[in-house]
């Protein structure tokens, strides 16, 4: 009779389950915190969402029209043949792949990147759980979110390689233990990366697969700003896993290649026995992506013109960035995507620049400590540094520039 009852208090003594600080609060929340009710010095520039402002492609709206009944049925989860067939053409065209990607098992449709990273690392947990230890995801720090939103509800333990100036703002893979090694599920990494633009060449994408084959886990390869680049185009971790692409998956989004992030859309692809699980999952638990929506993606991987002039317009902003910040604030042109890296320790530090930027010149950028966490010695290697998006127009970030340099001057 007192056994049930003892249990259940012991049940209901338990501690609570840890804080959800573990998932990471959304950068943006904090910085509407951080602002309040602060109005802008000046009339405001958004340049904290890393959300493209040049004009949706053209094609968009008759593609949409043409196949506007397809919204009334339900899309598969794997995504429409003809789209996947795209996206593996597209890969096939953009990468020196030694074969090309098979579209059946090889690619599978996204609602955008971000969904695919977070779910993904669940699906890898489930297939890849069993580690000799704490099952481990190792992510690039400063990182994008999603990243340790997954890794924390895959109940893995999140390890956060510190990406800094001293090392190429790119985590230092010498630098990796073989025990964490041994018990890592997945490891995110982003080349270009964001915040810092930061591409990685070849040879440290392969060192990362040949660590990946030799300890059994998953690459997963964020490359949603691989089209955004003013030089060289940046390799993909494709490149570095063929022929076979085991253990390496790569993300793909239209958001920033084809200034689409509100279509919500995007592929994976690679390792065709992750895939055939992660789809497992998706059958089940993911957002399917709307067939019209499909349809443009087709157009847009069919489609390189808006890429190139897309390109040619951050590239315009780079040459503005060169102009006017010149060698401040530790500015170095990035290999790729749209953001400006500010050293701003000088200055006051990120939260006060920011708060300030704000206040005196009306722009809204983010603090770089609210994109990375604390690593174990304390130190935050986005602290000091200020996120600026060069999303807007010319004359909107030229305006914005100039506003930045005369109120930290
Ligand atoms: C590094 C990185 N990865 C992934 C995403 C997600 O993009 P989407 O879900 O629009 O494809 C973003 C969006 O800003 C990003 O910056």
């Amino acid at each position: 009779m007192l056994a049930p009852l003892v249990s259940m208090l012991m049940t209901a003594a338990k501690p609570a389950p840890p804080p959800s600080a573990e998932l990471g609060r959304s950068p943006f929340v904090r910085l509407r915190e951080l602002l309040g009710d602060e109005p802008p010095g000046k009339p405001a520039i958004s340049m904290a969402v890393g959300e493209p402002q040049h004009g949706v492609p053209g094609f968009v709206g008759p593609v949409l029209a043409a196949h506007i009944a397809e919204f009334g049925r339900y899309p598969m989860n794997k995504g429409m043949d003809e789209m996947c067939e795209s996206a593996a053409r597209w890969l096939t065209r953009r990468f020196s792949l030694s074969r090309p990607v098979d579209p059946a098992r090889e690619v599978l449709v996204l609602s955008g990147s971000r969904e695919g990273l977070f779910l993904a690392a669940i699906a890898a947990a489930r297939q890849n759980g069993r580690r000799r230890g704490t099952p481990a995801m190792l992510i690039p720090n400063p990182f994008y979110a999603a990243y340790a939103a997954g890794a924390v509800t895959a109940g893995c333990e999140p390890v956060y390689l510190p990406a800094t100036a001293a090392n190429g703002f790119l985590p230092d893979l010498d630098a990796l233990p073989e025990d964490l090694l041994a018990r890592t599920v997945a490891f995110f990494i982003a080349s270009p990366a964001n915040p810092q633009g930061s591409v990685a060449d070849l040879s440290y994408l392969k060192r990362i697969v040949a660590l990946a084959r030799h300890h059994g886990f998953l690459v997963f390869s964020d490359e949603c700003y691989s089209e955004i680049y003013t030089r060289a185009p940046p390799h993909g971790m494709l490149e570095a896993g063929a022929p076979d692409f085991e253990n390496v998956v790569a993300f793909q989004s239209l958001s920033k290649r084809s200034n689409l992030p509100g279509l919500r859309i995007g592929f994976v692809a690679g390792d065709r026995n992750f895939l055939a699980r992660f789809l497992e999952l998706r059958n089940v638990a993911a957002p399917q992506v709307p067939m019209p929506a499909q349809r443009v993606a087709i157009a847009a991987y069919g489609d390189e013109t808006h890429v190139i002039e897309n390109r040619r317009l951050y590239s315009h902003k780079f040459d503005l960035a060169d102009q006017i910040i010149g060698d401040r604030y530790g500015y170095r042109r990035p290999g790729g995507g749209f953001f400006l890296w500010l050293d701003v320790s000088a200055h006051g530090g990120d939260e006060a620049v920011t708060l300030r930027l704000w206040r005196e010149a009306g722009l809204r950028v983010v603090p770089g400590q609210y994109l990375a966490r604390e690593q174990a010695d304390g130190s935050n290697p986005g602290r000091g540094y200020i996120r600026v998006a060069m999303v807007s127009d010319q004359e909107t970030t030229a305006e914005a520039l100039h506003r930045l340099v005369a109120t930290l001057r």
